[in-house]
């Protein structure tokens, strides 16, 4: 019997003050509602899944409505999740009529022989698994599109600053340990700003935005996506866990590694299945909170 933890982020960049508030009780929702799956007994799985959820429906976040627009002015979302018990995922990629795609991502796990459905066949996929689908533009809000034109108006800015860690980098995420001992992962986002159609970034592919196995770690990151596929982040930093260093250690080692080796920037959370963890982001800023028996936790550019 394990005593419970969870931990969820939402985003790693420069969040400007006024946007800070927000941006914590997003993350402390989250806590709040997967905290009452696994203190119910309820599953690492399902307690991710909720928090995903719930940051997805907050406008403040790069999930779900309110993320991103690619730069033809259209939502197209990422989702992943992953059990550490059976190593059993789901992801979703390019999904532009979904407001939730972690519920789809859990329907791949959970009912599919497959592991990944991008674009119209997972938006299909949803459908037949009884997820609602609903219209584009159900999923864009004004301050989206008016980032979006800025975005598009400055040219020198779509050269130059889509990748800079003042820029919005918004994915959520979360980690979780359950009573049975078990840890799961998952991980949402929008993408990036003015991205290409069809791009797909780390949040989504297993190693990279996400990852969870019991006899390593479940782990979660947020940021410039490219450079953390690149070095398949979170499998990286769980499998330096399995080699038995501390979540919090892995956590700050993984940001130097992003940062020495491909000048990426970002945030991580790590969760061992003895329930230790570590965040740690590159940034100025990450939001994120946690939860165990004894502690309720959260903050806006430091760790716990
Ligand atoms: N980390 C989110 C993305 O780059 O798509």
């Amino acid at each position: 019997m394990s005593e419970p933890v969870i931990i969820a982020h939402g985003g790693a960049w420069a969040i400007p003050d006024n946007l800070v508030e927000a941006h914590v009780n997003g993350v402390r929702e989250a806590v709040a509602t997967a905290w009452r799956v696994l203190e119910g007994g309820g599953s690492a799985l399902d307690a991710v899944e909720e928090a995903v959820v719930v940051m997805e429906d907050d406008d403040s976040f790069d999930a779900g409505r309110g993320s991103f627009l690619n730069r033809e002015g259209k939502v197209q979302l990422d989702a992943l999740l992953m059990d550490g018990a059976t190593l059993r995922a789901g992801g979703v990629g390019c999904v532009e009529h979904i407001a939730n795609p972690i519920r789809a991502a859990r329907k791949v796990l959970s009912e599919s022989p497959h592991i990944y459905f991008v674009a119209e066949g997972a938006e299909r996929f949803a459908r037949e698994h009884d997820i609602p689908l609903c219209p584009n533009e159900d999923l864009i809000i004004p301050r989206e599109v008016e980032r979006l034109r800025a975005f598009q108006a400055t040219a020198a800015g779509a050269q130059t600053g889509l990748f800079s860690p003042m820029i919005s980098h918004d994915t959520v995420g979360a980690v979780a340990l359950d009573r049975s001992g078990n840890i799961a992962a998952a991980t949402s986002t929008g993408g990036t700003l003015n991205k290409a159609p069809g791009r797909l970034g780390d949040s989504s592919l297993i190693g990279c935005g996400c990852y969870a196995d019991n006899e390593s770690a479940a782990v979660s990151t947020t940021g410039w996506g490219e450079p953390i596929m690149k070095l398949v982040l979170a499998k990286w930093a769980a499998d330096r866990v399995a080699s038995g260093n501390l979540p919090a250690w892995v956590a700050a080692e993984a940001m130097n590694y992003l940062k020495k080796r491909v000048n990426g920037h970002g945030g991580i959370i790590i969760l061992s299945a003895s329930g230790r963890f570590g965040l740690a982001h590159n940034t100025p800023r990450m939001a994120w909170a946690s939860r165990t028996p004894r502690e309720l936790s959260s903050g806006i550019n430091c760790v716990p």
